[in-house]
């Protein structure tokens, strides 16, 4: 059984102070949602202050991006050891917006993957097309190269502290999302791929996020879906109201 996880990827939002209230509102809401793994992922400077908010409830916490070595003269780096030391058990690696606006590519995501799963760190691990790239017919291409790429070296074993997150660029801030049967067919197709490149039993037990928009009136669609195991969710999450919402989509 893949348990369902809903993220809240922050970006670059939100004070100390405001992360702060923003857990103390949000985690209430959520209360009965026991069945669904729930991580936020604020910016680095608001990491412990969240970690210390966190204390005693079932939310997780995560970094949105980390560097692969450990420590060294790396100015402006975070390692995962410091994040493990910082109380996140998360970190969001490949975000589109790193390889768009940070010159991210393939062998850097695979290397910061492999460090942080070496570290303890549950990685979710971020593909997706541009929408140039699905009008000319490659999303599959695009995929399929990310996930080889991004997971050369990664062992059966280390699969188990991965969750992929599948988020087409063309509809991350732009209000449009995936339809419920344009993000399935991707997610079976990731699926599929995990299947060839680690093995059947890996592919099955993976969890695999949709993200892109997703608001509490689409989130049930997509989260009945039989390859959609859950949300990576950003505008939508800054609001503890909708981003609880999201988290209780069950009702
Ligand atoms: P969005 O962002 O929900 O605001 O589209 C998703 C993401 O970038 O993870």
């Amino acid at each position: 059984m893949r348990r369902p996880l809903i993220a809240g990827n922050w970006k670059l939002f939100k004070t100390t102070a405001e992360t702060v209230a923003f857990i103390r509102e949000f985690t209430p809401l959520v209360k009965e949602a026991t069945t669904v793994e729930i991580v936020i992922a604020p910016v680095f400077t608001s990491l412990v202050p969240a970690a210390q908010a966190l204390e005693g409830t079932a939310v997780r916490l995560a970094a949105q991006d980390c560097y692969w070595e450990s420590e060294g003269a790396f100015t402006g780096e975070v390692s995962p050891p410091l994040l493990r030391d910082a109380g996140c058990s998360h970190v969001i690696i490949g975000h589109s917006e790193r390889r768009q606006y940070f010159g991210e590519t393939d062998a850097t995501v695979n290397r910061k993957v492999r460090a942080a799963i070496a570290s303890g760190l549950t990685v979710l691990f971020c593909v997706g097309e541009t929408l140039a790239e699905r009008e000319e017919g490659r999303t599959f291409d695009v995929l399929k190269g990310q996930l080889a790429g991004g997971l050369a070296d990664i062992s059966v074993a280390d699969m188990k502290h991965l969750v992929v997150a599948y988020e087409p660029v063309w509809a991350i801030g732009t209000g449009k999302t995936a339809t419920d049967q344009q993000a399935q067919e991707a997610h079976a197709f990731i699926r599929a791929t995990l299947a060839e490149l680690c093995s059947a039993d890996t592919a099955a037990a993976t969890r695999i996020l949709y993200g892109g928009s997703v608001k509490p009136d689409n989130v049930k669609g997509l989260m009945s879906q039989p390859d959609i195991d859950g949300a990576l969710v950003g505008g939508a999450s800054l609001k503890p109201d909708s981003f609880a919402a999201i988290v209780n989509f069950g009702g």
